[in-house]
């Protein structure tokens, strides 16, 4: 794989999760085709389709006579929303609580033909950032805004305000280390609007941005002081390293200053429709010395703005390093800024660069990031598309279709009910759904769900309704759930599945479920359940009988005792017509005639009641004579231990001298203290199953 296609296949990846790339920029071309990246020639920045940021929209390119060749690239396509009145872009893995700079970009070019560019507003997650609206087809517009991220992720959302579509051409962000930007915090954001951010450089469409700013701030030329003159240098301007601004050299390199004149003045109006006297400004003024003035020379100025001064101590501007004035400013629609020389001066003041935000209090609480996230995964897992966009809760005209939210004042909102049904959801339920921890109603009904219902849902503890009918879920009910729908604390649903069954106890498939109560529901198959647990436990019985047998063969291989048949004594009482016929006494009891199923005949000794013998030393004897295996010695057929009762069952000769086998017997009783060991441990185990009954 060469280095392009590897370089190609990285962004598509970082695309496709709507995460930054290695510098930690996001960088959307929005409306380009899916999948596509390219390098933008001037920033080297590479930039990638909005394919994986967003799922509605179209994609347009601006019209043909618009598109000219100094146009940036990233202009000349672009993503309209014509449906659903909120549209947002998401971008993940951020770091909750650090600085971000967010940029979107217009440019209209008369995609549509109307020649009639839109207006709409602009929100970056729950909050309102600012209208877009450009009375001309041909005007570039770009807004940053710097926030501190509320969580890892942030969202830009377009919203239709019934005054056209809204579009967006491109969608950047950059991170910013935590120390810059200071008066950014998570109840204030600054938005900076109609790109003032200014350098004093050579008038002309010079524009200072990445890679000379590492953080990719825009920083265009300011033409309007009068009478100004530039002073520059080719010399590296210093930033303090603590500084909190870290202003690019390029930037800091050209300085407005004046001549025979002791101040400079200028006016600034924001030209915002949407400003107003209660808009606050924050300004920041920057400036270093480029000159290398003589030692008696000074260079000292007030900043005042609309007559009041701005600072507490005299800017002075040192050589070859940057000086900053911050300052919050409001209640005027035009202001007039004046750089004004101190009396002891004998240099007029400079300025080297500016910008000027608009100070936006963040006013909206989000959705609890918790149930946010759990949201955002249950659209992600199912892909629900609806309206669901941007924050779920709020603000509340936009709060996504199917849920209901808490609005505690000044707290983040919980979601209380979520309403899916009909939503054609496929496939198992989502863990998801237990991470909504104020949830109080869940109605999952009509949806094509599959598989167990989680355990996780009798673990929220609000839930008042759970809703699953009609779906194609199997299983067991959870027993926290059963619990909850016993004391009333829960109204549980699940009529019409594929396979659901009474409890986690047991389970019967192939069940199918009658639509009625919830009694209807749980009792019957409960019933059936514990007829099944009896079958199971049967069943499990007889099993573990084998199983012991067999760790029995294991332990003791010569052993053959445990490789005769086992009889029941109702098997004995059978064989023997009810032990009628009785031939003989031998020295544990008596012996009786009996039959096999295939006819055979067979004498069975039955230990008597009084016999002093006990159970192991009547199996000893058994298992020593079927050791013997001697020619003229009757063979073991099989045994019995059912509970008390313990009996031999061996072939029956009736021609032989049946009195001295039975001797035989009785006198190898007594030799049971000679068994090997190992015979001991098979006893052993014989005798606690037989203890066990
Ligand atoms: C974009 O790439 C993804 C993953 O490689 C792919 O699934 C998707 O179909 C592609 N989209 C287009 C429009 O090519
Ligand atoms: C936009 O133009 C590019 C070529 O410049 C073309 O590949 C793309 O398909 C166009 N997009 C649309 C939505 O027409
Ligand atoms: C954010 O900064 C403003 C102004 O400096 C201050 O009034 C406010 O308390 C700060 N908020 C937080 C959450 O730090
Ligand atoms: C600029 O300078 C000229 C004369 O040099 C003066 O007449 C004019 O008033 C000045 N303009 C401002 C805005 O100071
Ligand atoms: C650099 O910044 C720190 C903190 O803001 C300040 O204490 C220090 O004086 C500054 N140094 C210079 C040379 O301005
Ligand atoms: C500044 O003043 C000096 C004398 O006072 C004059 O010679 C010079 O032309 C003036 N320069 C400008 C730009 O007005
Ligand atoms: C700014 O200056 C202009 C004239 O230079 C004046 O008309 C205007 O009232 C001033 N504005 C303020 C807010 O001082
Ligand atoms: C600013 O001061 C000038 C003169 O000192 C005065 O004429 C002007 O009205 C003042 N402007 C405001 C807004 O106070
Ligand atoms: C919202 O949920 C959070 C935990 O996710 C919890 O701490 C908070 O108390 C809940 N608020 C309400 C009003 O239930
Ligand atoms: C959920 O919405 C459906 C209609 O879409 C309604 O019939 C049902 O009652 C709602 N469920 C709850 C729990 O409110
Ligand atoms: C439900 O989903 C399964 C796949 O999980 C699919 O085979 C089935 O056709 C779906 N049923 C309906 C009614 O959509
Ligand atoms: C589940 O069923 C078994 C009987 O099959 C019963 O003993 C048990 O109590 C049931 N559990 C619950 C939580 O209802």
């Amino acid at each position: 794989m060469n280095l392009r296609v590897a370089v190609l296949l990285f962004y598509i990846f970082q695309c496709i999760h709507g995460q930054p790339d290695n510098l930690g920029f996001i960088s959307i071309d929005c409306g380009m085709a899916a999948n596509f990246t390219y390098q933008d020639p001037v920033t080297n920045i590479q930039y990638v389709s909005d394919y994986g940021f967003i799922a509605p929209g179209e994609n347009h390119n601006i019209s043909s006579d618009y598109m000219k060749p100094s146009l940036a690239k990233g202009y000349f396509s672009l993503r309209f929303f014509p449906h659903g009145v909120r549209n947002c872009y998401t971008m993940r893995s951020l770091v909750m609580g650090n600085r971000y700079l967010v940029r979107a970009s217009f440019y209209y070019g008369n995609y549509d033909g109307l020649n009639k560019p839109p207006v709409f507003d602009l929100y970056l997650g729950t909050n309102y950032w600012h209208e877009v609206n450009f009375g001309d087809s041909r005007s570039v517009n770009w807004m940053d805004i710097i926030v501190v991220s509320p969580a890892d992720y942030l969202q830009v959302c377009l919203v239709n305000k019934g005054s056209g579509t809204p579009f967006i051409s491109g969608l950047d962000l950059r991170p910013l280390e935590t120390t810059l930007y200071p008066a950014v915090n998570a109840s204030q954001s600054l938005a900076l609007i109609n790109s003032n951010r200014f350098h004093l450089g050579p008038t002309g469409n010079s524009i200072i941005r990445y890679p000379s700013d590492p953080h990719d701030r825009i920083w265009s030329t300011y033409d309007a002081i009068p009478n100004s003159t530039v002073i520059s240098t080719t010399a590296v301007i210093q930033n303090n390293l603590s500084g909190i601004y870290d202003v690019p050299s390029s930037v800091m390199q050209n300085a407005a200053t004046v001549i025979n004149s002791s101040r400079i003045d200028f006016s600034w109006d924001p030209s915002d429709p949407s400003a107003d006297v209660s808009s606050k400004y924050f300004f920041v003024f920057y400036f270093a010395e480029l000159q290398n003035v003589p030692s008696n020379a000074v260079r000292q100025f007030d900043i005042i703005i609309n007559n009041k001064t701005q600072n507490t101590e005299l800017c002075r501007p040192m050589f070859l390093f940057v000086n900053y004035l911050s300052s919050i400013v409001h209640g005027m629609s035009n202001y007039n800024v004046s750089l004004v020389s101190a009396k002891s001066a004998t240099l007029p003041p400079i300025l080297n660069a500016m910008e000027i935000y608009l100070v936006k209090p963040i006013t909206e609480v989000a959705t609890d990031l918790g149930d946010a996230k759990a949201m955002m995964a249950i659209q992600e897992t199912f892909g629900v598309i609806k309206n669901w966009m941007g924050d779920p809760c709020t603000p509340k005209a936009f709060i996504w279709r199917g849920l209901k939210c808490s609005y505690p004042a000044g707290d983040p909102s919980n979601i209380t009910a979520l309403n899916l049904s009909s939503f054609q959801l496929v496939g198992a339920i989502s863990t998801n759904f237990g991470d909504l921890k104020a949830l109080q109603y869940l109605d999952l009904s009509r949806n094509n769900l599959s598989g167990p219902i989680p355990d996780f849902l009798g673990q929220i503890s609000s839930l008042i309704l759970l809703d699953l009918s009609s779906n194609n879920l199997s299983g067991p009910i959870p027993d926290s759930l059963l619990q909850k729908s016993r004391n009333g604390s829960l109204s549980l649903r699940v009529g019409d599945n594929a396979n659901i069954c009474g409890n986690s106890t047991a389970c019967i498939s192939g069940q199918k479920k009658v639509n009625g109560t919830l009694l209807a529901e749980i009792i019957i198959p409960i019933l059936a359940t514990i007829a099944l647990f009896i079958i199971l436990f049967l069943l499990l019985r007889q099993v573990l009988k084998r199983k012991a047998k067999k760790r029995a063969t294991h332990h003791e291989d010569e052993s053959v005792l445990l490789e005769n048949r086992e009889f029941s004594y109702r098997e004995l009482k059978h064989i023997t017509d009810n032990f009628s016929q009785e031939i003989g006494k031998g020295g544990f009891g008596p012996v009786f005639l009996g039959y096999l199923e295939n006819g055979n005949s067979v004498a069975v000794k039955v230990r008597s009641e009084s016999s002093s013998q006990g159970g192991r030393e009547f199996l000893a004897e058994a298992q020593h004579l079927t050791r013997i295996h001697h020619k003229n010695l009757v063979s073991l057929v099989g045994y019995c231990q059912d509970r008390n009762h313990l009996a031999l069952v061996y072939e029956y000769m009736p021609e032989g001298d049946l009195q001295d086998k039975l001797r035989v017997d009785h006198s190898l009783g007594s030799n049971v203290f000679r068994l090997p060991l190992m015979l001991h441990k098979v006893l052993n185990i014989c005798t606690s199953r037989v203890n066990q009954h």
